[in-house]
């Protein structure tokens, strides 16, 4: 069964145990909104009840994972103060019941970065373009990444991907484990989608419980550093460095800090 969420920006296809869910907006780069969000907490949401949905298979388009939030979303906050789709969506892949398998092809900006540390298993193209830009954007960071990514590669390394949010390589995100396998580009989605069917055929209760305890220690730490961190989020949304990094990018110029103390 297929469903396209948003004009087609979010697609969605449930067959053979498998719930696809595609990231589909290439004219702003896959760029996230707050209805895109939505619809795939609801894709995986609907996967956890669904007893013949025994994995979630996540992808871009061919040559884009996602370029992050959506700026404008972001620039909205200020007058809304509403960015619910978002914690939604984060709070439903933290605790997600049923495998979460990533393919990453071309950028992942943000959130594109952060929500693969809530996958099970995550595959990128060889021309993957990973970033944290969220210190850069007057931001700080997301989904939990301040205490799982240092968790994962220790505070220098990840202190210096969150700080100077430089772009890395998907070389370099399989050598600090935030991904298991690198394939050519154009095999990514394929060889991905292999290892989700190995995955489908697998005793899915089984699965489900191997899951649970290798996520059930830390979730309460997940909870908390989300919590923790969406409060100063919010704060950093409606900052004068925020504003001033998201003027920059649409005026498409380098942002000015040097006013800021
Ligand atoms: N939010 C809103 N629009 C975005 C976007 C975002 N996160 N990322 C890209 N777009 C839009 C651009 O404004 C542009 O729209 P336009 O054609 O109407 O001008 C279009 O998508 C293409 O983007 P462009 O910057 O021209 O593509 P590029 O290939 O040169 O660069 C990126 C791609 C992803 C490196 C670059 O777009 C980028 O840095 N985006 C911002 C990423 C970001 O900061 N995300 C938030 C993280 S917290």
């Amino acid at each position: 069964m297929s469903a396209i969420d948003n004009n087609g920006e979010i697609i969605t296809e449930s067959r053979d145990h498998v719930l696809r869910i595609k990231i589909n907006r290439p004219e702003k780069k896959n760029a996230l909104t707050r209805s895109m969000y939505a619809a795939m907490a609801d894709a995986i949401a609907r996967a956890d009840d669904d007893p013949g949905a025994r994995a979630v298979f996540l992808h871009g388009t061919q040559d884009c994972f996602t370029a992050g939030n959506d700026l404008k979303d972001f620039q909205a906050f200020r007058q809304d103060g509403n960015n619910k789709d978002v914690s939604n969506f984060l709070s439903t892949i933290s605790r997600a019941k049923k495998p979460l398998v990533a393919a990453v092809g071309g950028v992942a900006v943000g959130v594109g970065t952060t929500m693969l540390l809530h996958c099970d298993l995550v595959y990128a193209g060889e021309g993957a373009k990973f970033s944290l830009p969220f210190a850069a954007l007057g931001l700080c960071p997301e989904a939990a990444s301040s205490f799982l990514l240092p968790k994962l590669i220790g505070h220098q390394r990840a202190a210096e991907l969150l700080l100077l949010g430089q772009p890395f390589s998907a070389a370099k995100a399989y050598e600090i484990g935030l991904v298991n396998a690198v394939y050519p580009d154009s095999d990514l989605i394929d060889k991905a989608f292999n290892q989700v069917q190995k995955l489908v055929q697998q005793p899915p209760a089984s699965v489900r419980i191997t899951k649970a305890l290798l996520k059930n220690s830390l979730s309460q730490y997940i909870a908390d550093a989300m919590a923790e961190e969406r409060k100063h989020f919010s704060e950093r949304l409606i900052s004068g460095e925020s504003d001033e990094a998201f003027t920059a990018f649409f005026e498409r110029r380098k942002p000015d800090f040097s006013k800021f103390d």
